[in-house]
């Protein structure tokens, strides 16, 4: 797969692609990674990307002129989906990562100031908001749709970081885990973990996974699929809480 990631920062983004799951994802040749500082299509004397809003109004503009200069230096651009981070859009999550994974080529375009020209919204396919909060850059939304795409690309997490039983596969939020020591700081570690009984274990995980959906993300649980085993312990937990 190949990434490219339009910033007027290249910096801020050095230390974690070349870092973790990424460097290795790079040196396996899974991910070809780009990154392009639009700064360098500037076409006035002082290097400046920015200008005022039309209609007045504090902070600055992002010229669209520098961004797609940038953009259509990128072999093939054309054909790869392009997206731009903006808290003016849907907000991203699993289900987005999953289908950005199976794309041949992605572009991310970072905003900053007060974000880019509108008419750049022409030249991308969707923007993508990482949430209901505001950043002072794209650089932090592009790396957090970079990390969450590599991560599911084949041959980038070996077996045992499998992505399978994850947060959100399912609509599910993940069970509690613990390692060494057994007994922490005198909080010993459920007993049917260290029980051997894998029919248990797998019973305890549901129910606990079923558990913190319902105590933090109700939203989720009306979209997961549900067997019957599920349903009769959302009833009790229903019941606990009246
Ligand atoms: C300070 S923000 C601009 C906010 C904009 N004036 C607004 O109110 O919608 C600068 C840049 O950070 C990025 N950004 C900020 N919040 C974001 C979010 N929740 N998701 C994705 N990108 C975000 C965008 O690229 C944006 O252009």
């Amino acid at each position: 797969m190949r990434i490219d990631i339009l910033t007027i920062f290249p910096e801020m983004f050095e230390g974690t692609i070349n870092s973790s799951i990424s460097k290795r994802a790079i040196n396996k040749q899974i991910i070809d990674v780009h990154i392009h500082d639009f700064r360098d299509f500037t076409l006035n004397n002082n290097n400046r990307v920015d200008d005022y809003s039309y209609g007045g109004g504090a902070g600055m503009i992002i010229q669209a002129q520098p961004v797609l200069d940038c953009l259509r230096s990128i072999p093939n651009w054309e054909k790869a989906y392009k997206i731009i981070t903006t808290p003016v859009a849907k907000t991203y999550n699993q289900k987005k990562a999953i289908k950005l994974s199976k794309i041949e080529h992605l572009i991310i375009i970072c905003g900053h100031y007060e974000g880019i020209d509108e008419r750049i919204m022409n030249f991308v396919d969707e923007g993508i908001s990482i949430g209901d909060y505001i950043l002072t850059g794209g650089e932090y939304a592009a790396l957090v749709i970079y990390d969450s795409v590599i991560r599911l690309l084949p041959g980038v997490l070996g077996n045992s970081e499998s992505t399978i039983e994850e947060s959100f596969e399912n609509n599910l939020l993940e069970f509690p885990q613990y390692t060494r020591p057994e007994v922490f700081e005198g909080m010993s570690v459920p007993e049917v973990l260290i029980s051997g009984n894998h029919e248990n274990i797998r019973k305890w995980r549901r129910q606990k996974s079923l558990e913190r959906t319902y105590k933090y993300r109700k939203d989720l649980l009306r979209k997961a699929k549900l067997n019957e085993e599920d349903k009769k312990i959302l009833i009790e937990l229903k019941k606990e809480q009246k």
